[in-house]
Order: structure tokens, then sequence, then C-alpha cells
């Protein structure tokens, strides 16, 4: 049984100016131990998922489908089942970390409070466990006696990390986890996630709008465009081979060191915008701005394809 099967997900926000459909019949399944990134620009409705696996979708959300976690209908589960999941099983990194602290608490007052809640631990003894996972992101004991304005992006975005892995989930749900802090940090929290994945027995959902970050991480790859699940398959397939118009486009955005020196190769950009939520195009939904489109991308959604090892959405491998 995998770890996590998600099924024909959709998910709807109802707005006073009308619905939109954050996702739509999502399929994909995570195995234990295995790193899925979810990758796409703004708006591809990437949170989206990652809440609706957490069960935190606002109010206005409609959903439907089926999301099992170790075979466990989480869509159906009353909230008290979900409250002993959340938080311990299944852990979030969430993706602004300002949020996440509470500016009044100091750090050490409010991050052990998952091992307090899941495991009865004392504040004494949780502060003790907390040490060990403070550890493993880098980050000295220190920080427990500061106030979360007290400290910068990296070091807010690493607690979050470490509050994640205390209660010994089997999936953390991390979203956008390097976004928010320069470079330097970002591959530094990218190497942390590479060695705990190496000691450890955790699943992840890395999600992303930089295919790069996930790539660096991440054993498999999940492609979202406009709600949609565009392509998914292994982490060296998609880089190797991209096959969806937009995968091919995200890859091109980005420099590849690794190509020969000889070859020079310049940088594109997407053209044209994401859609409007409000009004997304008919058939496939990155048509308008796909170099391959012919008149039937514009008509009809393209069905999900199996090209080899991989699932992609698009006319091109329609038959
Ligand atoms: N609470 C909400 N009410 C109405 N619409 C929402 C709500 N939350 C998200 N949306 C819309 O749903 C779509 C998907 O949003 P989502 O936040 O999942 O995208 P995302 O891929 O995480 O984007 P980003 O990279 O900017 O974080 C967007 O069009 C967004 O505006
Ligand atoms: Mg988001």
């Amino acid at each position: 049984m995998k770890l996590l099967e998600i099924k024909e997900l959709s998910v709807e926000y109802v707005t006073p100016l009308g619905v939109i459909r954050a996702l739509e019949r999502v399929n994909l399944g995570v195995e234990r131990g295995e790193f899925l990134g979810v990758v796409g620009e703004s708006g591809s409705g990437k949170s989206t998922l990652g809440y609706a696996i957490i069960r935190l979708l606002p109010q206005n959300a409609r959903v439907s489908g089926k999301i099992l976690f170790e075979g466990f209908d989480i869509l159906s589960a009353k909230e008290e089942q979900i409250r002993k999941i959340r938080g311990k099983s299944i852990t979030m990194v969430f993706q602004d970390p300002f949020t996440s602290l509470n500016p009044l608490f100091k750090v050490g007052e409010q991050i052990t409070r998952p091992l307090e809640v899941h495991y009865a631990m004392s504040k004494r003894d949780a502060q003790q466990k907390m040490k060990h996972f403070l550890s493993l992101v880098g980050l000295s004991d220190y920080v427990l006696s500061c106030y979360p304005f007290e400290l910068s992006g990296g070091t807010q975005q690493r607690l979050m990390l470490a509050m994640a892995l205390s209660t010994a989930p089997s999936l953390i749900i991390a979203d956008e986890p390097t976004s928010s802090v320069d470079a330097s940090i970002q591959a530094q929290i990218l190497r942390i996630l590479l060695e705990i994945k190496k000691k450890t027995s955790f699943s992840m959902i890395l999600i992303t709008h930089n295919i790069e970050v996930a790539s660096s991480v991440c054993d498999k790859l999940c492609v979202m465009y406009a709600g949609r699940l565009v392509e998914f398959g292994s982490t060296k397939h998609v880089l190797s081979d991209p096959k969806h118009p937009y995968t091919q486009a995200l890859l091109s955005c980005i420099p590849r060191p690794r190509e020969s020196k000889t070859q020079t190769k310049k940088l594109s950009a997407i053209s044209g915008n994401p859609p409007d939520p409000f009004n997304t195009p008919t058939g496939c939904k990155f048509h308008p701005r796909c170099s391959h489109a012919w008149k039937l991308c514009g008509e009809e959604e393209p069905k999900e394809s199996v090209v080899g090892e991989r699932r992609v959405l698009c006319h091109l491998y329609n038959g």
C-alpha cells in the first residue's frame, strides 16, 4: 500500500466573483520514504493540494475525490480523527514562516507544542527532545530563548522544519520552505533536507515554484498548471526528457550548468501570462502559451497519457 494516494481530487473555491477551480481531478501517489516535488507557477494549486491533504482548506472550499493516508480516508474522517494525524503523522511547513510563529511568545514555548499534545510530554522533556531536532537542522539551543522577530527568515524556516520533524511523521508537506531565503540559505536548507533524508524514513511533498529546488532533493516530480497535474514521473526522466510543453518551458527558463561549456544556450521565458482563475482557457489550459498548440488544443481538454513511466496531460501524446 502506498503511504499516500490521491484519487480524482478536485477543489473549488467559491468567491463573490465566481468559482475558482484550484484543483481538477488530480491523481498521485507517494511511496514510503519518497520525496515528491510539486512544481508550478503561482496560482497553479500547489498549496491547495497541501492544505487538502491535512484537511486545512478554508470554509469556501468545495472538495471531491479521495485522499488515502496509510489507507485511511482523510476527506470523510471526523475532525477529531484528523486532529490525531495532523501535526503528528502528517506535518506541514507552511509557506510563510513569519505567520507560523506567534510573535508574543518565545520560540521554546511554542515549537514544543506538537510533542506536548501528541506525546503528552512535559515542556521540559519536550524541550530536551527538541534540541536533537534543532541540531539536525543546524541550529543551537539558543533559539529556544528567542522571540521569533529576533530570528532571520532562514532560521525561522529551519525552526519550522525542526518542528515538523519532531513528531516522527510519516509525511512532511513542506510548502515553499526556501522561498523567503537567499540563495546560500536555500542551498543550506536543501543540504539539510538531503542529509535528513539519508538518516530517517519519512516521505516528503516539497511544494515549490522552482523546479531546480525540487529536482535537487526529490525522487519524483509532479508538474502542475492551472490546477491540472500535467506531468508526473521520476525526477531523472522529467529532467532529461521533459514531455509536456509546460515542463519543457519551465526547464528552458533555468540555467543548466551541466551542459557542455561550448554550448551557449539562450535562457528563455514562458510567453504570455498565467491564466485568469475566473476565466481559464477552453481545451488545454496551457494552449495559449504553448508553441506546439494546434486547433484541437483550444477545443478539447487532453486526456492523460502514459508515456514510458511518465503520465502526461497533453494532446501531443493522445495518439
Ligand atoms: N481561500 C481562497 N479563496 C479563493 N480562492 C483561493 C483561495 N486560496 C487560493 N485561491 C485561489 O486558488 C488558486 C490556487 O491557489 P494556491 O494558493 O493553491 O496556488 P499556489 O500554486 O500555491 O500559488 P503560490 O505559488 O503563489 O503559492 C489561485 O487561483 C488562488 O487565487
Ligand atoms: Mg502556495
